[in-house]
């Protein structure tokens, strides 16, 4: 693999530092003077309606951020990616997250071989087992119809099903729910089974690695409450052919490590595969989301993979002027590496999305937090940026003062749907109208601001008018779509993908590794003997490690 193109090196990068240099843009003025800047700044993909106008750009900005895109060969390197070269170079690995999307008929390859087929079949089994699970002829060992759907796994084995389980919940099958183990801290698994049925209870193990110690240690103690529990109420014998039968009843296991699956205890019937080429961030559309089509059922499940198609096929067959993933990835790198933004704010006006920034966190700051490139050279610019958000109107009522007169810039993308899950009537008000009226005016206030002479206008005494004042010109992109559905949620999944792919692909580096999460868990393991009370190994540690640990030994009960 060639080294990447240094971005800064380019001659759109030179012109949009003299653009950033001479950039005056008022967004109140180039709204009034341009009647058109919203329909020539507003875009399609699939469902999703992509006003960009409130952006600090213009046109000659964004044809910038176009012929950068261009000059370090992002479309090149999108083609890579859908024909499953190894562009994850680290890992040697192709990156085939599109390939779980699409049709039957198409043909990828990875070292020669097809691997739509297998995706099929995989999905197909998955299917049929929720379809059985939905139905009430999957029981558990004592023949009473599963109830509640537990997922264990962590990082993108548990973030993106769960978000996907909770943006969806309108969708749930009445009489079937779904919980998420996911930390290694004890109370997470303690209080997701505590009130829970072993009679009723399916565990869903999800692990690409199956090595991941939270995952291995959750799914141990899983076993455990339902063995003890069937054994204690009489369900079943305490005898191990029992147990046996128990754990193929009531555990199903998701990896791309099927042996290990089996030497956890898990029957190999009851495990679903996945493939080296699909990230833990980026596999909620793989058998990593089995929970999910239990929840929702294979049908609408369908739907989702259809609406990660569209938009995969958009980036794909776009030209760049009006790819959206492309454009707002580049937009990001203009916030970043030319304004120097920090950080970046996602809110859904959706309550259901309410775990989506936290997803985003792990896909973009998993993905794009790196300080080398593919080629092992340093970077050459700032990478990364801070993801976060909460939906609105909650965020309104804590983070947003910061947004709107703090002294940082922070681009903000607000998401919404036309018709909301439930129609709500408070008297003849439509609730939605009411939450909607906020996402609306929230952009225009960050947009359009409100000036000392029109807070003076409403009588504020003068010492009091600087507070008052709104500088507007913070950034927005609105994202809007028919309504929050299988199909939506996946177009959402995809749009971040690709624009986490731009970004990646502008700076040069492997957006598929993840070797900083490494060091921490090994050094997890060297400390776990100290921690336990082994002075030997408490002595190899550093004197900070070393007072913390005594300090809870002395305090532990
Ligand atoms: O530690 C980070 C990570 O490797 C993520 O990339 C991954 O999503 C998560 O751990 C869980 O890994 P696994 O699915 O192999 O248990």
């Amino acid at each position: 693999m060639s080294s990447p193109i240094d971005a800064t090196q380019t001659a759109a990068w030179k012109q949009l530092l003299q653009l950033k240099e001479d950039f005056s843009l008022n967004l109140r003025e180039a709204f009034a003077e341009d009647p058109e800047r919203t329909n020539r700044f507003t875009f399609t993909a699939g469902d999703l309606f992509v006003d960009l106008s409130k952006n600090l750009i213009n046109d000659d900005v964004l044809a910038a951020l176009v012929a950068l895109g261009e000059e370090v060969g992002l479309e090149a390197r999108r083609d890579a990616m859908f024909a499953g070269e190894k562009i994850n170079v680290t890992e040697n690995r192709a990156v085939l997250h599109t390939a779980l999307r699409a049709p039957a008929d198409a043909v990828i390859e990875v070292d020669g071989h097809n691997v739509v087929p297998d995706v099929h079949e995989t999905l197909d089994r998955v299917f049929e087992f929720a379809d059985k699970v939905r139905s009430g002829e999957w029981t558990g060992v004592t023949g009473k119809r599963i109830e509640t759907v537990v997922n264990i796994g962590i990082g993108g084995s548990d973030l993106g099903p769960v978000m996907v389980y909770e943006s969806l919940k309108h969708y749930l099958q009445k009489g079937l729910t779904c919980r998420f183990i996911s930390n290694i801290d004890p109370t997470d698994a303690h209080e997701k089974t505590a009130d829970l049925n072993p009679e009723t209870t399916l565990f869903i193990v999800d692990s690409k690695t199956f090595t991941t110690l939270e995952t291995l240690t959750n799914a141990r103690l899983a076993r455990t409450w339902l063995l003890d529990n069937l054994v204690a109420s009489g369900a079943i014998e305490d005898e191990d052919a029992s147990r046996k039968e128990a754990i193929a009843k009531h555990f199903v296991a998701v990896s791309t490590a099927l042996d290990k699956v089996e030497e956890f205890g898990i029957d190999p019937q009851n495990a679903f595969g996945f493939w080296d080429w699909v990230g833990g961030r980026y596999s909620v559309d793989s058998a990593i989301g089995t929970a999910v089509v239990v929840a929702i059922g294979p049908e609408r499940f369908r739907e989702f993979l259809a609406g990660f198609r569209a938009v995969d096929e958009h980036f794909k067959n776009t030209p760049l002027a009006a790819n959206v993933p492309a454009l707002m990835g580049l937009l990001n790198i203009w916030y970043s590496n030319f304004f120097d933004a920090q950080s970046h704010v996602v809110l859904p006006y959706a309550q259901c999305l309410h775990r989506f920034p936290a997803y985003l966190q792990q896909l973009t700051m998993e993905s794009n937090g790196k300080s080398v490139r593919y080629d092992g050279s340093d970077v050459t610019t700032t990478t990364g940026e801070i993801f976060w958000g909460e939906p609105g109107t909650n965020g309104q009522h804590a983070f947003y003062q910061l947004i709107h007169q703090g002294t940082r810039l922070i681009p903000a993308d607000f998401i919404a749907f036309a018709n909301p899950a439930y129609v709500v009537k408070d008297g003849e008000a439509d609730v939605h109208e009411l939450f909607l009226s906020n996402f609306f005016a929230q952009t225009a206030a960050l947009a359009f601001g409100k000036t000392a002479d029109e807070v003076r206008a409403e009588g504020t005494p003068e010492n009091i008018v600087p507070a008052r004042v709104f500088p507007g010109n913070r950034p927005t992109t609105s994202i809007m779509a028919p309504r929050l559905s299988p199909s939506t949620v996946g177009q959402l999944i995809a749009l971040y993908e690709h624009i986490t792919f731009t970004e990646g692909t502008v700076w040069g580096i492997d957006s598929f590794d993840q070797w900083g999460v490494e060091l921490g868990k090994q050094l997890a393991k060297q400390v776990t003997p100290a921690v336990g009370g082994d002075e030997a190994a408490l002595a190899k540690q550093d004197q900070s490690t070393q007072s913390l640990v005594r300090y809870y030994r002395a305090m532990r009960r």
